[in-house]
């Protein structure tokens, strides 16, 4: 009961909520590629880190920023899909570590969207710690922000990826699983470097949290003791919409991607529940 109470009172007063939880400016522009890159990861696979991903690239280059998204799932890569260009594939960051490209030459283009460092198609046959890292180091010049769809999970796929940003979202459905996930996540990452940490709920049913079918956003923020970027909701339309690359501008997760792009974009836009019913 308490709890449901302290819901209540943060979301009348959405302004001091937004505040004091900082719904964070991560201000990536300038700076080293390290500075510029946001790794999206998560503990527990199937969470929405590639949609999550994709989303962000695709709305920060309408935004006007040279966006760079590398998908790091090796043998699992999806952001080829999810972008409309699985099609015009030749290279991969890997092939780039081994000297058979440079890493310019395996960026994809997309029309009027990101570009896309794909992952190679099948599994590595060796750790290749460095291999994201180098890509992006000689690519990130010509880019505002780069976009790093890690794997699930604590992998050396997930090292890889880390090693090439200081800034991380950490996505997370409102389930103890998931949650206890990120919170694994959140940690080995910023063991390995990452400085800042974000938390992106994912998939999220206020009526069912309500009525406690999900764990609640106080819950989720205490449990990872990660502050919060944003909130997504459960919606139906997602998938299609992701990968045909239609926005679906009425759906109500695309509302939040754009609430989610401006504070990464720096600006400090409130959070308020009754716009994810
Ligand atoms: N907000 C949402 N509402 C409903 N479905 C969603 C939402 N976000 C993602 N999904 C769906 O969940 C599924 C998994 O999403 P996605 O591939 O982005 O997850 P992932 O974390 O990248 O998975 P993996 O760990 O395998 O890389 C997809 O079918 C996607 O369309
Ligand atoms: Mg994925």
């Amino acid at each position: 009961m308490l709890r449901q109470f302290s819901y209540d009172f943060r979301l009348l007063t959405a302004d001091s909520y937004s505040h004091d939880l900082r719904l964070t400016t991560y201000d990536y522009k300038g700076g080293s590629a390290m500075t510029r890159s946001i790794l999206i990861a998560s503990g527990k696979g199937g969470v929405g880190k590639s949609t999550v991903a994709s989303r962000l690239g695709r709305l920060l280059s309408e935004k006007g920023q040279k966006t760079l998204l590398v998908d790091c799932d090796a043998g699992l890569s999806s952001l080829d899909v999810m972008l409309g260009v699985a099609e015009d594939v030749a290279f991969n960051w890997y092939d780039a570590y081994l000297g058979r490209c440079e890493a310019a030459e395996a960026v994809v283009h997309t029309e009027n969207g990101p570009d896309l460092l794909p992952a190679p198609s099948a599994v590595l046959p060796e750790q290749a710690p460095d291999a994201v890292k180098n890509a992006v180091d000689a690519l990130a010049d010509d880019y505002d922000v780069v976009i790093i769809d890690a794997p699930a999970g604590l992998s050396t796929g997930l090292d890889r990826a880390a090693r090439a940003a200081k800034k991380a979202v950490v996505v997370a459905t409102a389930d103890e699983v998931s949650v206890k996930g990120a919170a694994a996540l959140a940690k080995t990452v910023t063991e390995k470097g990452v400085e800042q940490c974000r938390l992106l709920i994912n998939r999220y049913d206020v009526k069912a949290a309500k009525k406690g079918k999900l764990l609640t956003v106080d819950d989720i923020i205490d449990k990872t003791a990660v502050q919060l970027l944003g909130i997504v909701p459960e919606d139906p339309e997602i998938t299609y919409s992701t990968v045909t690359g239609k926005r679906g501008d009425k759906n109500k997760s695309a509302k939040a991607f754009a609430r989610i792009v401006e504070r990464i974009d720096g600006n400090n836009v409130p959070l308020n529940l009754k716009l994810l019913k």
